[in-house]
């Protein structure tokens, strides 16, 4: 099998960072700069431990302790919470940002699910240390790289209860294994696991992780932030506003509606309904905010 088919199988996306359309998309996201400004300043921390340790010989005159308590982490980011709260799109726009910050060359991969494999005794760890190293590879020794495990609980969930099958818990020990492994990079190479069952993953990932991160469906002001956006040009009263804010948020003992539901259902529902005969107006906003029913919640399993 040729090199460049493996790597087709092993990721479902690859590209090279910076990616202008990544950055567009990040750009719209409600709260998507102060997530990466917190993720931004927690990472330096692990890039270069040289420079830590300068600093505490700057400021506190010898090397603090917590110095080397922060260099057990590894350089693991976990985005946890329900369905279409953003963590799949915040953790593609981190990764443009930070190689835009760190002005490298940098390469983003997706892990595929084919990394599965199809259930032969080892083909999943075989095909994870596959993914790992074309990763470690293409970093080289200069460049950044960044992969992404989407709904990570798949490959990486507890290896502790009794379902928890045989090719899991060797699945789960190579993530362990490898990410020990990127360690050697300083920073350079970094993985985000994305996942809605936080509660399933294996207790060994969840401690290894430098950053975790909790995403949550919109509060009142975070909607409200996002029609004001994705109306802009439009006059919308702010009546108007605070109604679609309200009938977008928990009521009536239903959970509020999600990024994904306000952007992909609530939005496209109000425009069908004047396109193309008429013009958009506040009538079908809140017609569709009437309508449209919120995803259901996945919980922490
Ligand atoms: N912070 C945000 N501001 C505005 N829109 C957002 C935000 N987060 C997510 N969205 C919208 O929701 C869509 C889905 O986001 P995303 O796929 O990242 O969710 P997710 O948390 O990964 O969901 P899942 O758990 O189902 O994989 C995005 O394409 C975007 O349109
Ligand atoms: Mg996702």
């Amino acid at each position: 099998m040729s090199e460049v088919k493996e790597i087709a199988e092993l990721f479902e996306l690859e590209l090279d960072l910076p990616n202008a359309g990544i950055a567009a998309s990040a750009k719209r996201l409600v709260g998507f700069e102060n997530r990466y400004q917190k993720l931004h300043r927690a990472l330096r921390l692990l890039a270069d431990p040289e420079e830590l340790r300068a600093w505490s010989r700057k400021y506190h005159h010898q090397e603090l302790a917590v110095c080397s308590a922060v260099s057990d982490r590894y350089p693991l980011v976990i985005f946890a919470g329900d369905v279409g709260t953003g963590k799949t799109v915040t953790a593609e726009g981190a990764c443009d940002r930070l190689a835009r910050d760190a002005r490298k060359e940098a390469m983003l991969f997706k892990l595929s699910t084919r990394v599965r494999g199809s259930g032969k005794v080892g083909q999943m760890s075989t095909l994870l240390n596959q993914a790992f190293d074309v990763v470690a590879k293409q970093a080289g020794k200069t460049r950044q790289a960044f992969l992404i495990i989407d709904e990570g609980d798949s490959l990486a969930s507890t290896r502790d209860t009794v379902q928890s099958h045989h090719e899991d818990k060797v699945a789960v020990n190579t993530i362990i294994q490898k990410v020990d492994d990127l360690r050697r990079h300083s920073g350079r190479i970094l993985v985000f696991l994305c996942t809605n069952r936080a509660g399933a993953l294996d207790p060994a990932i969840v401690r290894r992780a430098a950053v975790s991160e909790q995403f949550d469906r919109p509060t009142d002001q975070e909607r409200e932030e996002l029609f004001r956006m994705d109306l802009g040009g439009l006059t919308i009263k702010d009546q108007t506003l605070r109604e679609l804010v309200r009938l977008t948020g928990p009521r009536d003992g239903r959970p509020g509606l999600t990024f994904s539901d306000l952007r992909s259902k609530l939005l496209p529902d109000a425009l069908c309904r004047a396109f193309p005969s008429r013009g958009l107006t506040e009538d079908d906003l809140i017609a569709a905010a009437k309508e449209v029913r919120p995803s259901p919640v996945v919980g922490n399993g």
